[in-house]
């Protein structure tokens, strides 16, 4: 696939975790950053649990995500996860032990700098993206997904709602009715959907999609930065205002949420492996 102006770019992209310049990990090494070609990279890596993320590692990706944006070098960021897992969105004991409990918590922090980002993000998946996985995509510039990927957000069937502004941008993307297949039934958007709906760019096998993402991603290299910034927050600012509403209304109602008899049992059952009751309520 010819997507690279300069074919020399490809053979010096960093292959994570071995090569790159590593810039930082939380305590685990469950996000590892790394800059190279003028792209920066942060990966998810926390495969035994699924790349399930915890506050810690939030904390580290907001590191991450502000440092791009201040190094002059860095044309683009990456984001991706582990073959075959994106995430399985926020770790569900987290969410039972330190629940996010508005604007200052750790995920709102990166979510707002994966918001306001002013230089290009692309995002490479392969296997699920749940929850904030499948959110977080609809914040990036560049998506591109595997065969086998789906994405979910299972968010009514956890007793929660919809977070970060897709209670509107799953609707603006794929209609009202679509959308209620996906926020409130938790039905699953397959690659091919998500490309359908705009979510992603292109399906790939699973193998290209990380150097595919990474070529694209270097391709801003070549172009001058700060009209791709400029163009970047001009084509976001007619639905900046409403994004940020979304993100505060659903943060509100998203921690009372968590704090619901309805979150206990979901949370529960999903730890004892067993289906949950929603019956009593
Ligand atoms: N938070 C905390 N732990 C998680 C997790 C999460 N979001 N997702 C997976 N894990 C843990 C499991 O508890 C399990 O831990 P254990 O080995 O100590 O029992 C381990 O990761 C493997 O998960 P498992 O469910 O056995 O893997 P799977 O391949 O059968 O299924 C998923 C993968 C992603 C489909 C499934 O783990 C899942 O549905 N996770 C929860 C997703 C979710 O609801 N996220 C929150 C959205 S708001």
């Amino acid at each position: 696939m010819d997507d690279t102006p300069s074919s020399s770019l490809e053979s010096n992209l960093p292959k994570l975790p071995c090569c790159g310049v590593e810039q930082g990990a939380d305590d685990n090494m469950n996000i590892k950053s790394s800059t190279a070609d003028g792209v920066a990279t942060i990966e998810i890596a926390r495969p035994e649990k699924k790349n399930a993320l915890t506050l810690a590692m939030y904390k580290s990706m907001t590191d991450a995500v502000r440092a791009a944006i201040a190094d002059h070098a860095v044309r683009a960021l990456l984001i991706t996860g582990q073959p075959g897992m994106f995430t399985s969105g926020n770790d569900l004991e987290d969410f039972m032990q330190r629940p996010p409990s508005g604007e200052d918590s750790p995920v709102f922090r990166f979510m707002q700098a994966l918001a306001a980002c002013e230089k290009p993000v692309v995002a490479a998946v392969t296997g699920v993206a749940v929850g904030i996985g499948a959110t977080l995509l609809l914040h990036c510039d560049l998506v591109y997904v595997s065969e086998d990927t789906h994405l979910a957000m299972p968010f009514v069937a956890l007793g929660l709602v919809p977070e970060f502004a897709s209670s509107i941008l799953v609707p603006q993307l794929m209609g009202r009715a679509k959308a209620t297949e996906k926020l409130l039934l938790g039905e699953p958007i397959s690659a091919v959907e998500a490309v359908d709906f705009g979510i992603a760019n292109a399906v790939l096998p699973a193998a290209e999609v990380l150097p595919h993402a990474r070529r694209m991603a270097a391709r801003f290299n070549a172009l001058p930065p700060a009209a791709v910034r400029d163009t970047k927050r001009l084509m976001r600012s007619g639905s900046k205002d409403d994004i940020a509403r979304a993100m505060r209304q659903e943060a509100t109602i998203f921690a009372e949420r968590l704090k619901s008899p309805e979150a206990k049992e979901a949370f529960q059952a999903f730890f004892a492996k067993r289906k949950p009751d929603f019956s009593k309520f």
